[in-house]
C-alpha cells in the first residue's frame, strides 16, 4: 500500500495547478493524478513540470485503440517517467500487453517502467447501461472480475476499480494484484456526483492498494489540512 493518497489535479490549466499547489509546503513530496482535463489542455509539459517539483506522477489517460498505436503511445509515455499508468481493459489481452511492451520500450535502461493498470468496468456505467450498450450479458460485478483476470494475463499490475470491488478481485487474482480505488470520502465529507464512496479508513481495511481523492482535498478551504487529515486516516495514524 502508498503510504500517500493520490490527489486527482482535475484542473484544466497549469495556472490553477499552479494556485492549488502552492498551498502545500514546498518540500513536501505528492503523490499527484493528471487526467485527461489537464493533460490534453497542457500536454506533456505539465508532467515534465510536476515531476521537477518532486512529485509522484499517475497519469490517467484511459488508453484504447489498436495494439500498435497503444505500444506506441506508451512508448512515449514511459520517456515521461511517470510512476502509474492506465488503458481500458475492454481493449483486449493482445493491445494490453502492446501497451505494457511500449512501457518496457520506453524506460530508460536500469528504470523501472510504470506500473501498468486497467480500467475495468468505469463507476459511471450501470449494469443497465452495460447490458444495453456494450450487450455483455453477465452481471457487472462478473464483468469487472473478467476485466480484471485478462489484465492479470496480459502481465499488468492491476486495475482501477471501486473500493467496493476489491475483494471480489483480490479473491480471483494474485496476492500483489493492485487495486487503485478512487470513489473516497472522509468521513462526513461531500459525496459530491460520486455514488458508491468509502471513506479512507474503510479503503485501507478492504485492502486498496492506492486511494484516489480528488475535491475533497481540491475543493476543500485548506487542502494541506484536508490531504493531511486523508492521509493520517489512509495509513491508519489516526488509530
Ligand atoms: O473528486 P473525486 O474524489 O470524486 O475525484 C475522483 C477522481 O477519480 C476523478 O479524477 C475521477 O475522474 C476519477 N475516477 C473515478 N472513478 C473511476 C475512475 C476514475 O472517480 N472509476
Amino acid at each position: 500500500m502508498s503510504l500517500r493518497p493520490i490527489i486527482a489535479l482535475d484542473f484544466s490549466s497549469r495556472e490553477e495547478v499552479e494556485s492549488f499547489l502552492v498551498k502545500f509546503p514546498s518540500e513536501e513530496s505528492l503523490f499527484v493524478k493528471v487526467g485527461m482535463e489537464l493533460f490534453y489542455q497542457e500536454g506533456p509539459e505539465i508532467v515534465r513540470w510536476l515531476k521537477e517539483l518532486g512529485h509522484s506522477i499517475f497519469l490517467d489517460l484511459k488508453l484504447h485503440d489498436i495494439p500498435n498505436t497503444v505500444e506506441k503511445a506508451m512508448t512515449g509515455i514511459a520517456k515521461l517517467g511517470v510512476e502509474i499508468t492506465n488503458v481500458h481493459a475492454a481493449g483486449g489481452i493482445q493491445m494490453m500487453e502492446a501497451a505494457k511492451a511500449g512501457l518496457e520500450k520506453g524506460t530508460n535502461p536500469g528504470e523501472n517502467p510504470p506500473v501498468l493498470i486497467a480500467v475495468t468496468q468505469l463507476t459511471s456505467t450501470s449494469e443497465t447501461q452495460m447490458h444495453h450498450d456494450q450487450l455483455i450479458n453477465v452481471s457487472l460485478k462478473e464483468s469487472v472480475r473478467h476485466y480484471a483476470k485478462c489484465a492479470e494475463q496480459a502481465g499488468l499490475a492491476g486495475v482501477v476499480c471501486s473500493a467496493l470491488e476489491v475483494e471480489e478481485i483480490r479473491n480471483t487474482t494474485n496476492e500483489h494484484f493492485v487495486c487503485l480505488t478512487p470513489g473516497i470520502r472522509p468521513s462526513g465529507s461531500d459525496v459530491g456526483d460520486q455514488k458508491r464512496v468509502v471513506t479512507p479508513n474503510d479503503a485501507r481495511t478492504i485492502g486498496s492498494t492506492y486511494i484516489v481523492v480528488g475535491r475533497p482535498i481540491t475543493q476543500a478551504s485548506d487542502p494541506y489540512q484536508a490531504y493531511t487529515t486523508v492521509k493520517k486516516e489512509w495509513s491508519g495514524e489516526n488509530k
